[in-house]
Parts: structure tokens; sequence; C-alpha cells
């Protein structure tokens, strides 16, 4: 499908970088980027120069996503329909982008509390992505990062932003009940060929994370069950161990990062295809697994 938008990188902040290294160094695999804002800890999963940025600071959380368009024509567009819907879009300092390794910034402040930064231009790396614990690499070209999924309790604002304002479009959503009188709702949207590069769960009060998680795509299987190994060895909690989603189809597992947020490691997810005439309610999160295998 067209391409027009895709995650450049996911910025979260804790009060030392250096603690979440071992996480993603050794247990989920990626590989060190290149240097960035000054204090920051940045990791790659392809040849871009960076695509999370570890920045020290109280937050606990993802602070800023970056979303790439695909060229500045895709960039006025992004920024035109923000401005017509009424957010405010202000223009990063050629340090704020020098720091992001992006030619242009502007940043925008969310309904669900997390800044997006659309940019273009995000640099390549100097040397070429090289993972001895992803052998096959991760899926990236034409579709981003991965994806993110955010908590929140402003889910209709938050969903107008991402239609709307950014111009994504509704994959389906899920709604069912995890417990007596409890519902869960998420709803997924897209921007390019992943089946969604956001997602939002409505929910019923101020959580104290708005980051859910964050899911890299393998583009081998069994990169998926070795990852699974290390993050088993790792004795870090596993909310959700390997499975099947419903809607997207992908066989992936969950671990929780020291900091709290989850990460998905995955392989194999349906593409978005265009006329898109599947956006439909699954009343279950699994066709299988994504069980609950070590909880605190
Ligand atoms: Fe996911």
């Amino acid at each position: 499908m067209h391409r027009e938008l895709e995650i450049a990188y996911l910025g979260i902040e804790v009060p030392d970088p250096t603690t979440l290294s071992p996480f993603f160094g050794e247990v989920i695999g990626l590989v060190p980027g290149e240097a960035g804002a000054p204090g920051s800890l940045t990791w790659r999963n392809d040849n871009k120069a960076q695509r999370l940025i570890v920045q020290p600071g109280p937050a606990n959380d993802a602070v800023f996503v970056g979303i790439e368009a695909a060229g500045q024509a895709a960039f006025d567009r992004a920024c035109k329909r923000l401005h017509d819907v009424g957010y405010e879009l202000v223009e990063g300092t050629e340090s704020d982008a020098a720091q992001r390794r992006v030619g242009r910034l502007v940043h925008v402040a969310t309904p669900w509390g997390t800044r997006v930064e659309l940019v273009v231009g995000l640099a390549e790396a100097t040397t070429p992505f090289e993972s001895s614990l992803f052998p096959g690499g991760f899926l990236t070209d034409g579709v981003g990062f991965g994806h993110v999924v955010f908590v929140t309790t402003a889910f209709d604002e938050s969903h107008r932003f991402l239609t709307e304002g950014l111009g994504f479009a509704q994959s389906d959503w899920i709604e069912m009940q995890i417990a007596e009188g409890i519902e869960l709702e998420v709803r997924f949207y897209h921007c390019n060929a992943r089946h969604h590069t956001v997602a939002l769960a409505h929910a019923p009060f101020e959580l104290p994370q708005k980051l859910h998680h964050v899911m890299v795509e393998t583009n081998e299987r069994d990169d998926v069950g070795a990852a699974f190994d290390r993050a088993w060895d790792s004795g870090l909690e596993i909310p959700m161990g390997l499975g099947r989603h419903d809607n997207d189809r992908m066989f992936s597992f969950y671990v929780k990062s020291p900091a709290g947020f989850l990460v998905e490691v995955g392989y194999g997810a349906r593409t978005i295809t265009e006329p898109w005439s599947d956006n439909r309610r699954y009343d279950a999160m699994s066709a299988w697994g994504h069980k609950p295998l070590r909880v605190a």
C-alpha cells in the first residue's frame, strides 16, 4: 500500500539510561545506535542511526515518538492536516533535529500525553546493521521501527488525533471482557503496510505509564524463539508467553522491561492492503497462547 508515514524512533525516559542496557542489548538483542542527545543511549534494529532513544529523566515512560514522513511533500501534508484540525505544531530547533539525527522536526502534543515528533530524513548509520542475536534482522523497510501501544483515558480525542490529524486509518478493534463487568477496548491504526503502527487501549483511569508496549518484528520466526529463550533465562516477567494474535495474526511474546513497559518480539503479521475492508471488531486478543507465564 501507499506509504506516507512510519515510526522513525521511540523515546524512553528513565532516571538512569544505563539500567536498561542489559535488557535492550542482551535480552531483546538490539544493537547500540549512534550518538544523539547528550546523556542518552540509543539502540537500533536496522540500518538507521538510532531507533530507540533512552534519555535520563524522571518520567519512567515513553516521552516522545518520532513519525517519519516519506518525503518533504508527505511531511508538509501531515503538518497541514494537524494544523487544519487545530493541533499546534512547534518547529524544532537545529539542535533538536541534530540530536534526533533527522533533517527536520516539528513536534506536537498528543491527547494521550506522549509528544509526537514529525520528522523527515532519519539518518542512515555509518555501518550496516548486524546482530548475532537476530541473524535474520528486522522488518522495517517501508514500515518503520515497529509499533507502539499507548494506554489512555482520552480515547476519543486520541483517535481523532491519529485519524484526522496524522491521517492514520483504523485497521480494526478489539472489545472484550477481561473480568466480570470490565471491558477492554483497543483500537489499531495503520499508516503503511504494517497492520498497526500505533494502537490505543482505553484506560478506565489514569495509569502510571502511557506506553503499554513497543513491538519489533523479525524476518525469521526462529529469531522470536531465541529471543523468548533469552527472556526466559533473564528471570524477567513474561506477562504474555508465545502466542498468535487474532487481528494482526502476529506470532509473538511479551517480556516486561525493568522500567515496567513491555516489549513484544514478533514475526509474521498480516499486512494492510488497499482498499482495506477488514476494519472489524474482534472479541479476543489472541487466537492461541499469549498466556501469563511468569508474573510477579
Ligand atoms: Fe503489539
